[in-house]
């Protein structure tokens, strides 16, 4: 499992950790100047009725509001590679909500869909800030696309630069090159793709602010994300010290990427 993702060892520990996904998303919604998920559930436009898939769904941060749009007559069909992940979800999950949510592998999806999820076609295809880990990119989005129904739409958001606190954090240390690799995800891969493969195509950029109070609270997310680097954090810390005492915050600007296809009705 392990060998079809792009992190092995303590960094694919910090990409699939439930515990590192909670404080990133804890303080993301108290200090960012735009909630991802409202920007984000503005453009999906999800209808009361429909199939969702939604992979490396994490904790729930999408599959939860997926479940109150879809209602009771939709379904949310759930993947992520974190047991504990999938775990919270489904203990957050209200009772008897129709959600199927399974730990595996992305790569996995097409059996997973024949063997598990009781839908098997989606209005929907969508997965968040999750794609960029798997290897076989390609054949995971040939699945999605392909287990859609007519008319259905695949939508998959992605981290694009730039991003104020990789480039922060590269002053002290070379950052993996697989951030850079994710920042053009969106434009050099996703985009090529979807104009391949779908009928209609829609890119929409996000742009956020973050702002830090402290910088407690900058090196608490900072050490939960898969660029940290243990050896320059005193470093790190002792500019980001200078940067609050100055400025009375440390704020960074975060952009992203968010592609939706459409194949035909
Ligand atoms: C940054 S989190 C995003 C979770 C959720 N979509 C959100 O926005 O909060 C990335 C998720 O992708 C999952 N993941 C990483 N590699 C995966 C893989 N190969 N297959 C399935 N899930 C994977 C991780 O376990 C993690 O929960």
């Amino acid at each position: 499992m392990a060998e079809r993702s792009i992190y092995d060892g303590e960094k694919q520990e910090a990409a699939i950790s439930t515990e590192s996904l909670a404080t990133r998303l804890k303080i993301n919604a108290a200090f960012a100047s735009v909630d991802f998920n409202d920007w984000l559930f503005e453009r999906l436009a999800v209808r009361p009725g429909e199939d969702v898939l939604d992979l490396g769904c994490g904790n729930g941060a999408q599959s939860l509001p997926f479940l109150e749009k879809v209602g009771p007559d939709g379904s949310v069909s759930a993947l992520d590679l974190s047991e504990s992940s999938v775990e919270e979800l489904k203990a957050k999950a209200p009772a008897g909500a129709p959600l199927t949510a399974v730990a595996a592998d992305m790569a996995d999806l097409e059996s997973v869909i024949d063997d598990v999820f009781p839908t098997k076609r989606y209005d929907l295809a969508h997965s968040s800030y999750a794609l960029y880990y798997s290897v076989d990119r390609s054949q995971v989005l040939d699945v999605m696309r392909t287990h859609l129904k007519p008319g259905g739409r695949c939508a998959v958001f992605t981290p694009n630069a730039p991003h104020g606190l990789v480039e922060f954090a590269a002053r002290f240390h070379s950052v993996q090159e697989e951030i850079y690799e994710c920042f053009r995800f969106g434009p050099e891969v996703l985009k090529p793709y979807f104009d391949a493969n779908f009928d209609s195509v829609e890119v929409h950029h996000f742009h956020n602010r973050v702002r830090l109070p402290d910088v407690d609270t900058l090196m608490e997310f900072y050490s939960a994300t898969t660029y940290y680097d243990a050896g320059t954090a005193d470093a790190f810390r002792a500019e980001a010290d200078r940067i609050v005492a100055d400025a009375g915050a440390f704020e960074y600007e975060k952009n992203g990427y968010l592609i939706v296809g459409r194949v035909p009705g």
